[in-house]
């Protein structure tokens, strides 16, 4: 691992592998961490993830598992052994998944004498509104459903939860200074929107609570990506995270 904590983690969403690797070789472990999504694992499999932790960078692995805890503890297990920093998993899964993940995790860690991997839930997909999760039969609105969740990745022993830096205020005051939260929807002033409908700048975010910013187009599809990342670790320099 790194020494470096550095907050951004750049999303790496390439269609092709190769494209990710060649910015993965021009970035530094110390300025950012790495996130491989479901996109590039489902194209080249583990091995890519594993150039990445063997060049000394913290990789987030954003595969979202949700199914019976038995397998979602074997796949945990796995992306364990594949020496990720970050992994995620879906609180909706509920509280049996999110146990069994957590203790697959801490399990696999102690076997191979390796700190635990932070294990992350995601509460409400950001695309869903009041009405996507009515008709899926889920209690809203989704600030409620959202907080009800992180409750329960917190009481499940989970390390932190994704999710929009609007909502890291409420979620910071509910489970506290300790508990992680990685937000995306990050563009600093002056760059594209994209696809994102709520936006943020990395210091909004910073100062709503987040403790890591996934940031990919900002960065992956500016002219210069190297140049982008360093202007966005220099706006957060002298930024603590608040509340403390
Ligand atoms: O390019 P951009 O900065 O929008 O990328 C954001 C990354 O964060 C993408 O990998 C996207 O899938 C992910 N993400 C998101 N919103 C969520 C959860 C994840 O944008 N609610």
């Amino acid at each position: 691992m790194p020494a470096a904590d550095p907050r951004v983690i750049v999303a790496l969403d390439f269609a092709h592998p190769a494209r990710a690797l060649a910015l993965m070789d021009r970035l530094d472990p110390a300025q950012c961490a790495l996130k491989v999504g479901k996109e590039m694992f489902v194209v080249a499999g583990p091995e890519p993830v594993r150039w990445m932790v063997e060049r000394g960078f913290r990789v987030f692995l954003d595969l979202k598992f949700h199914d019976i805890p038995n397998t979602v503890a074997q796949a945990c297990a796995a992306a364990t052994r594949l020496g990720v920093w970050m992994l995620n998993v879906h609180a909706a899964g509920g509280q049996a998944m999110l146990e069994a993940a957590r203790q697959a995790v801490a399990q696999t860690a102690a076997e191979r004498g390796r700190p635990r991997p932070w294990l992350i839930a995601v509460t409400v997909l950001t695309s869903l509104d009041d009405a996507d999760l009515a008709a899926v039969g889920m209690a809203g609105p989704t600030a409620a459903a959202a907080r009800r969740l992180a409750l329960l990745a917190q009481a499940a022993g989970l390390d932190g939860v994704v999710c929009s830096a609007q909502e890291a205020v409420p979620l910071r005051a509910a489970c506290g200074a300790a508990f992680k939260l990685v937000t995306p929807g990050i563009r600093p002033r002056g760059s594209a929107r994209d696809d994102q409908a709520r936006i943020i700048t990395p210091e909004a975010a910073i100062a709503n609570g987040a403790d890591y910013l996934v940031i990919g187009r900002p960065i992956t599809q500016a002219p210069d990506p190297l140049a982008a990342l360093a202007a966005i670790n220099a706006s957060l320099a002298n930024l603590q995270r608040n509340p403390q």
